[in-house]
């Protein structure tokens, strides 16, 4: 697996596969990886048959006072992973490369940002934008794909795309759960044994929601389970994110949560 440094390499790289004939998948992370990353590289090389993953832990999606310095860095273990994936490259660039000094500008989806994770965390998504927006047309891939698991993301990213007129197309991947149904995340590891006990709780908790006006039902298994802090729990219109309206057809049940210090998200479709 070719491990590619800067933004010249790679569109080297890219340019020379294109040239004898191949399609380009990407899968944006920021290490830390574990099977539902493995699976989205999977995914790209089923797709598009070269893939290539990127590794950057993007400082500008992360507020004051969370987990940036303490989120795990696995180098290393990454590189491995995904080597066994079969992934033709990964793409490496220092901070100092996608973020030299006077950098300025920020790419900021309006309305669907601005709501669940948005309204938590206000800098996130502009902060997912820009690294996203950068990141693709560095690589300008034919496809790139993201988990299901951050759901509200996946839908800011098929936006800004089609705002952008971005020639790439976006492709979610189904949520990689662990043999209790937790979503997995980097962040899981944060866990102790107890939280991991209430943890497992989210999954089912969301999957007995149903349409109607359910959510405070749900904030109170929410509480009994033990977590500590509901950001929110609802259920939307699977597209908008909006409240559902009478004919809304596809909706989906998102929550965020915490248990001490940490915070969960999750998301699950809703059937009638
Ligand atoms: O989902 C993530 O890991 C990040 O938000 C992403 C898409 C890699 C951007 O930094």
């Amino acid at each position: 697996m070719e491990q590619i440094k800067t933004i010249r390499s790679l569109r080297a790289y890219v340019t020379e596969k294109r040239r004898t004939g191949s399609k380009i998948a990407f899968v944006p992370t920021m290490g830390a990886l574990h099977e539902g990353h493995l699976e989205l590289v999977r995914q790209g090389l089923k797709q598009a048959g070269i893939c290539i993953p990127y590794i950057f832990l993007n400082p500008k999606q992360f507020g004051d006072g969370e987990d940036l310095d303490s989120y795990p860095k696995t180098l290393e273990t990454d590189l491995d992973k995904l080597e066994k994936t079969g992934a033709q490259a990964v793409y490496v660039p220092s901070a100092a490369d996608i973020y030299p000094p006077g950098f300025s500008t920020t790419v900021s989806v309006k309305g669907i940002s601005e709501i669940l994770e948005g309204a938590h965390r206000p800098h996130f998504f502009d902060g997912v934008a820009t690294i996203v927006t950068k990141m693709l047309l560095q690589c300008l891939p034919d496809i790139a794909l993201f988990g299901e698991k951050d759901y509200q993301q996946l839908l800011v990213i098929q936006k800004l795309v089609t705002d952008l007129n971005i020639p790439v197309q976006i492709t979610g991947v189904p949520t990689v759960r662990d043999e209790n149904g937790l979503a997995l995340s980097s962040r899981n590891t944060y866990l102790s044994e107890a939280e991991y006990g209430i943890a497992i709780q989210l999954n089912k908790i969301l999957a007995g929601m149903k349409p109607g006006n359910d959510a405070h039902a749900a904030h109170e298994k929410l509480k009994a389970a033990g977590f500590d802090k509901i950001d929110y729990c609802t259920i939307c219109d699977a597209h908008t994110l909006l409240p559902p309206e009478e004919n809304t057809q596809e909706k989906r049940a998102l929550a965020a949560v915490w248990i001490g210090k940490t915070r969960l998200i999750d998301n699950l479709p809703v059937s009638e």
